[in-house]
């Protein structure tokens, strides 16, 4: 048995979850599924990224404290994931007292080491607000084009990069007034200490391509991390200095480490196999954009502090709706939540792993595509199998499935067979391969049925008639199994009616034979284009 711990990136508490966070989420729990299906110990641990100032910001503008705001975000993030059937073993959060200790010891390291150094820093401040401005909170024009409106830190019209100071007119977003210039004393994480170990670290613990990138970093001497913000600012005390704060994407990872400790202490286990040692296998599921924290700064901190690192950062690409980027204007910023206003999510879960592969490729939902794909193979393919069969067994012959004659048994076998590829599929996060492999197996069950035409068999033979439906669920029955980590309740709905107890991968290499059936039920049904009409209508509703 393989022990395994697997985390996805920490959703911030100030946003809802929407359908592209989801691509992350669901890609992790359905590797996690696969893994406990196998019979491995796989943990599943996530936790709300709760620290920084658009959440202090946004909690004012509500009139809550931060608690409070991060508070809510928590249930309703915990509501969403449960209702995608993403199983988090333990999902926390950031402000917790394990948090802030982890992120003092990871610290005290860093400092003993030698790899910490504070010097002064000039920033655009609000005397307003009295507070310094994180980028994202001055605007102005571009110092190069001279567009209007742009972020402190890059144009979005002609993409130079450049300081909120060189911003011209610029302004503070919360209250509209000029800041102005102001130094403080920052403290810094030398990252690059750490580069004849980052340089041998990525290249074993990445994808090729993200490797790649890193290469390129590491060429140039990688700069000092600026981890430290001042006060008024919402996350734990830096030790030692007084109106510091660690910058939130120094304790969100350090996250992942307490959430496995408060898992640990609740569920009994040793903390230490998990982090202190490599007997676990360690893997984070991330989105491109967030490469550079985790597989440069956080193996560095790491590694100094005496944890384990990972043995894989697994990068995804970004959503794209109907080709394009999400778009609030668009309504294609969909919500987690106005999606299941609309439909099952087993569908999305269909839908994006058909769509996912090893690589860090954007994925695209697209409407009509998701539609026919639901349609033709999710329902008309493989639940039709079940819907035929199962109802045609029990409603005109007794409801037991009888004994395989050769073809069937042959039939059987092969799709028994393609069981080890599936799985490599699965494991190497291949699930688009999974999709297709399994839609094979679905069409020549069809070509199966349709050749024997048991419709019109039964007039004349009910046994023979049973044997053409015993081979027809026995490939459905192996179907179900090999998609259950993608469709976790369509799976348990099959158990029910095959009258199964709960399937383990290795179910799938039995025969289910002289076995009576339960009650059909159906198991996927049809979508209308129209409901993503009415799913986009609401979101644009609700801004
Ligand atoms: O990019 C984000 O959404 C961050 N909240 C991810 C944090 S991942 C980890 F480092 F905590
Ligand atoms: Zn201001």
């Amino acid at each position: 048995m393989r022990k395994i711990l697997v985390t996805a990136a920490l959703p911030y508490a100030n946003g809802p979850i929407h359908i592209g966070h989801l691509v992350e989420y669901l890609q992790a729990d359905i590797w996690t599924r696969f893994q406990r299906l196998q019979g491995h110990e796989c943990v599943y641990i996530c936790a709300d990224d709760t620290h920084g100032t658009p959440i202090m910001i946004n909690a004012r503008k509500q009139g809550i404290t931060p608690e409070e705001l991060i508070g809510k975000s928590k249930e309703e993030h915990l509501k969403d994931f449960n209702d995608f059937h993403v199983a988090f073993d333990h999902f926390d959060s950031t402000h917790s007292e394990e948090n802030k200790m982890f992120s003092e010891e990871i610290y005290s390291h860093m400092k003993e080491k030698g790899h910490i150094e504070v010097r002064s820093i000039e920033q655009a401040f609000c005397v307003h607000d009295d507070m310094f401005l994180p980028d994202r909170f001055v605007k102005g024009e571009c110092p190069k084009c001279g567009a209007k409106d742009q972020y402190g830190d890059a144009c979005e019209i002609c993409s130079t990069t450049y300081s909120a100071l060189e911003l011209k007119s610029p302004y503070c977003t919360i209250c509209q007034n000029t800041p102005t210039a102001k130094n403080s004393d920052h403290i810094f994480f030398q990252l690059n200490h750490f580069k004849d170990f980052l340089n041998t670290w990525v290249k074993e613990h990445n994808q090729p391509e993200v490797y790649n990138k890193l290469k390129e970093w590491l060429e140039n001497d990688l700069k000092d991390w600026d981890i430290s913000r001042d006060k008024p600012y919402f996350g734990f005390e830096i030790p030692g200095f007084k109106d510091k704060y660690f910058y939130v994407w120094v304790d969100a990872p350090i996250g992942y480490i307490s959430s496995t400790y408060n898992w640990a202490k609740k569920n009994n286990k040793n903390f230490e196999e998990y982090w202190k040692s490599e007997e676990t296998e360690l893997y984070h599921f991330i989105g491109k954009d967030i490469v550079y924290f985790h597989s440069l700064f956080w193996p560095a901190m790491l590694f100094n502090a005496g944890f384990r690192t990972p043995n894989k950062v697994f990068v995804h690409g970004f959503l794209k709706v109907n080709g394009e980027k999400m778009s609030k204007s668009r309504g294609t910023f969909l919500m987690a939540r106005t999606y299941l206003n609309h439909l099952d999510p087993m569908y999305l879960r269909y839908y994006y792993a058909s769509k996912l592969t090893a690589q860090v490729e954007d994925i695209d939902l697209n409407f009509e595509d998701f539609a026919a794909k639901i349609n033709s193979e999710l329902v008309g393919k493989i639940s039709n199998l079940a819907s035929r069969g199962a109802q045609m067994l029990s409603k005109k012959i007794d409801g037991r499935i009888g004994t395989l004659d050769e073809e069937g048994l042959k039939l059987v076998r092969e799709a028994q067979e393609k069981g080890d590829e599936i799985s490599k599929y699965y494991e190497e996060r291949s699930f688009s391969k999974v999709i297709q492999a399994i839609r094979e197996i679905a069409d020549e069950a069809n070509r199966y049925f349709d050749e024997k035409q048991p419709w019109k068999l039964i007039k004349e033979d009910s046994e023979e008639t049973r044997k053409v439906l015993t081979t027809t669920l026995n490939l459905f029955r192996t179907i179900a199994i090999y998609l259950k980590p993608i469709l976790p309740t369509y799976a348990l709905n099959v158990e029910k009616l095959l009258n199964e107890n709960e399937y383990r991968w290795e179910d799938s290499k039995k025969l289910l034979e002289n076995h009576k059936i339960g009650e059909f039920s159906h198991l996927a049904q049809r979508i209308q284009l129209e409901q993503f009409e009415k799913m986009i209508e609401e979101q644009k509703q609700n801004g």
